[in-house]
């Protein structure tokens, strides 16, 4: 049984057996519709637990449709209806309930703790589907989604982030250090990657680049992310913080500075922070980007429940 909680914590080699075990599944089940279930229904049997403490789309459809199949089925709670959100019952007592309904607990919150709790007390496996502090099962495939479009490795191409220091930005430059790729970051002067990631990346012997200028992090890109400058649930000043990004609006203009093949990648959803023309425009990706969570959270499942092949 294997977490997954932080691509930080999880070894190279094993998050490129997930992406190179999706690409598989995903190419041989081009005939198959929605719900039919792989061949050999690897989780025939298992129940996924899925936990939302904050509102979703697209991790609650992908994981459900991921476990669905692979043979297995899920169960969604909303945590201000179990005793726990109520402040009644202890982390501890719920995880170990739980681990006796489920084989597998997904958990989306706001607070890192509560998951490292979870982890502490569940004897299922744990996947984290967002916390302040990362957003790991999309940044993974997101890694799947930029090798498929380009046909190229990673580690061959210029990553560029332009916006918010968030959760989804934390997960990439782990990324980045993991699958050895180049990462430009283009935001304001206050709002750059905290202290622990940047000493984390020196400590892993590699390097990010940030630019307070866009053009400059933009600057021969192959792949531009954003995401939105607020995110679920922080807690800032929004007008201020809104006005401190004006000048980081991915547009026209801006993508002019990228590379000509360049593509647009975006983890939706989405606020101002991309022009309309350029997020519906040809060298956006987005909605494939976020077809392909459900084919790279398979193998996860694989993965968090010793199945990989
Ligand atoms: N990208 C993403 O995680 O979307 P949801 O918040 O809709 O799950
Ligand atoms: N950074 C965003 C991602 C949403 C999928 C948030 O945390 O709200």
């Amino acid at each position: 049984m294997k977490h997954f909680v932080n691509l930080k914590d999880i070894p190279s080699k094993d998050l490129r057996k997930i992406i190179t075990d999706a690409k598989k599944r995903k190419s041989s089940r081009k005939k198959l519709n929605t719900l039919e279930i792989d061949r050999g229904a690897p989780l025939k049997g298992k129940i996924l637990i899925q936990m939302f403490e904050k509102p979703s789309l697209r991790t609650r459809m992908s994981f459900y449709l991921a476990i669905k199949q692979l043979g297995g089925g899920t169960v969604t709670l909303r945590s201000n209806e179990l005793h726990l959100g109520q402040g009644g019952e202890s982390i501890s007592d719920t995880a170990k309930v739980l681990s006796t309904y489920g084989d597998g607990f997904m958990l989306r919150t706001d607070s890192d703790k509560k998951i490292e709790d979870f982890k502490k007390y569940l004897s299922i496996p744990v996947i984290n589907g967002l916390s302040p502090s990362s957003h790991p099962t999309q940044v993974l495939s997101d890694v799947f989604t930029v090798e498929e479009i380009t046909k190229k490795p990673i580690s061959k191409l210029n990553i560029c982030w332009i916006g918010d220091s968030n959760n989804v930005l934390d997960s990439l430059i782990a990324a980045s250090v993991k699958f050895s790729f180049k990462l430009s970051i283009g935001c304001p002067k206050n709002f750059e990657p905290g202290k622990e990631v940047r000493n984390w990346v020196k400590k892993n012997k590699r390097k990010i680049y940030i630019y307070n200028d866009p053009k400059k992090a933009a600057s021969g890109a192959d792949v531009i992310f954003s995401d939105k400058v607020i995110s679920l649930n922080d807690k800032v000043n929004k007008k201020k913080k809104i006005q401190a990004f004006k000048k980081f609006k991915i547009d026209k203009k801006l993508m002019s500075f990228a590379n000509k093949k360049c593509i647009f990648l975006h983890c939706l959803p989405r606020g101002n922070e991309v022009s309309e023309d350029i997020f519906l425009g040809n060298k956006s990706h987005v909605w494939v980007q976020a077809l392909n969570r459900v084919h790279v959270q398979k193998s996860i499942l694989l993965y968090c429940f010793g199945k990989l092949r």
